[in-house]
């Protein structure tokens, strides 16, 4: 992990700060929500995807860095841009491992890309907080109900399988790196979160204050459509390709246990690397009997936050404008600066 004195370094010789980020969906909203918090804004961007990213003029950049591939970034032109980077989804793919060492602020601790990117750490993480999680089975022969076989690294729902046997597991599955999951039947919903030390208002926590900006739920093909085929008696397996997100609120009652679980993943933060700071999100499956399963937490901005760049029916408890997460986090950089402070929040 890059040290930290070497970013409040970088961060000291900056007169000011501009917003930067590879262009992909959050871009969009990181991009218009600095514009309406006043702060400049820098895209990185392949050649060939450029006309896409300006042909939106309120999401659009200020300015583009055109790259040949997103492997390398400029980060030498960025640093003298004085750049402070926000990673999301697609940033974190691209940067893979090389993320903890790369050679520029980033906002949030970078840490937390660290524990979300290794799926035993994150999982250890949420169970530590106090958290619900699906049961882990060791081994094959420990199969006695449906699991979810999961491989290394994000992708995107795809390849997962799901077996209910170890002679079903040992059919299917020719891979040497795999979780098994127990495979919950609910619904899901994605709480997304923004803690910050700054805030005044928000839900309590021990190190600042929780904000809940908005909830969705992902459409993943074809598990969300597989009634068709049923009702038409094919057999076909699930698959959790994401497609795209949905707005969802939660009903009354389930609202206390997502504060508890926000509160409990972020205070958890603090104790295991210094703590998350900014936007993060939780996976989770509700069960018909309102028990809730969390089985992923990404400690960013998340996609599904791009159906709501005008603010949520959360979001707007707590703010009079419409508080999309990319204007939350220009704004928490914002008070940062004023306050001398950046460095708590990036890294
Ligand atoms: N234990 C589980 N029980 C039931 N469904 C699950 C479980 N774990 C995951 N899923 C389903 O599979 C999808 C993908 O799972 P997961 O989020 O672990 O994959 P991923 O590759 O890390 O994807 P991403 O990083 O894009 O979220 C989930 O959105 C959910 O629909
Ligand atoms: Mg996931």
């Amino acid at each position: 992990m890059l040290n930290r004195g070497k970013v409040e370094e970088i961060l000291s010789d900056y007169k000011g700060f501009k917003i930067a980020t590879i262009c992909s969906h959050s871009s969009l909203q990181i991009f218009k929500g600095a514009r309406e918090e006043g702060i400049k804004t820098i895209g990185i961007v392949q050649k060939d995807r450029r006309k896409v990213y300006e042909s939106f003029p309120l999401g659009r950049p200020d300015e583009f860095i055109e790259v040949d591939s997103y492997e390398k970034l400029p980060y030498e032109e960025l640093v003298e841009k004085e750049a402070i980077i926000i990673p999301h989804g697609s940033f974190v793919e691209y940067a893979g491992k090389k993320f903890d060492e790369l050679p520029v602020p980033i906002y949030g601790n970078r840490a937390s890309i660290n524990w979300e990117r290794n799926r035993e750490k994150m999982l250890s993480w949420i169970r530590k907080a106090g958290v619900k999680t699906p049961t882990l089975m060791k081994t094959p022969d420990d199969i006695d109900r449906p699991v979810m076989v999961k491989f290394p690294g994000a992708r995107g729902g795809r390849g997962y399988t799901i077996v209910k046997s170890k002679e079903e597991f040992d059919k299917r599955v020719k891979e040497k790196e795999y979780i098994l999951q127990e495979f919950i039947i609910g619904v899901r919903a994605y709480p997304h979160y923004f803690f910050s030390a700054f805030n005044n208002h928000g839900y309590k926590t021990e190190h600042g204050c929780l904000e809940l900006l908005g909830v969705d739920r992902r459409v993943e093909s074809s598990a969300d459509e597989i009634a068709r085929a049923h009702s038409i008696g094919m057999a076909r397996d699930m698959a959790f390709t994401v497609i795209g997100n949905e707005s969802m609120v939660l009903r009354e009652s389930l609202l206390t246990e997502y504060m508890e679980i926000g509160k409990k993943i972020s205070e958890k933060s603090f104790e295991l690397f210094g703590g998350l700071t900014g936007p993060f999100c939780v996976e989770t499956i509700i069960t018909e009997d309102l028990e809730i399963f969390a089985f992923e937490v990404s400690a960013r901005i998340v996609a599904g936050t791009n159906i709501y760049p005008e603010g949520s029916p959360y979001s707007c408890y707590y703010y009079h404008e419409p508080m999309s997460v990319g204007r939350r986090i220009a704004r928490e950089l914002k008070t940062a600066a004023k306050k001398k402070k950046l460095t708590k929040i990036v890294y």
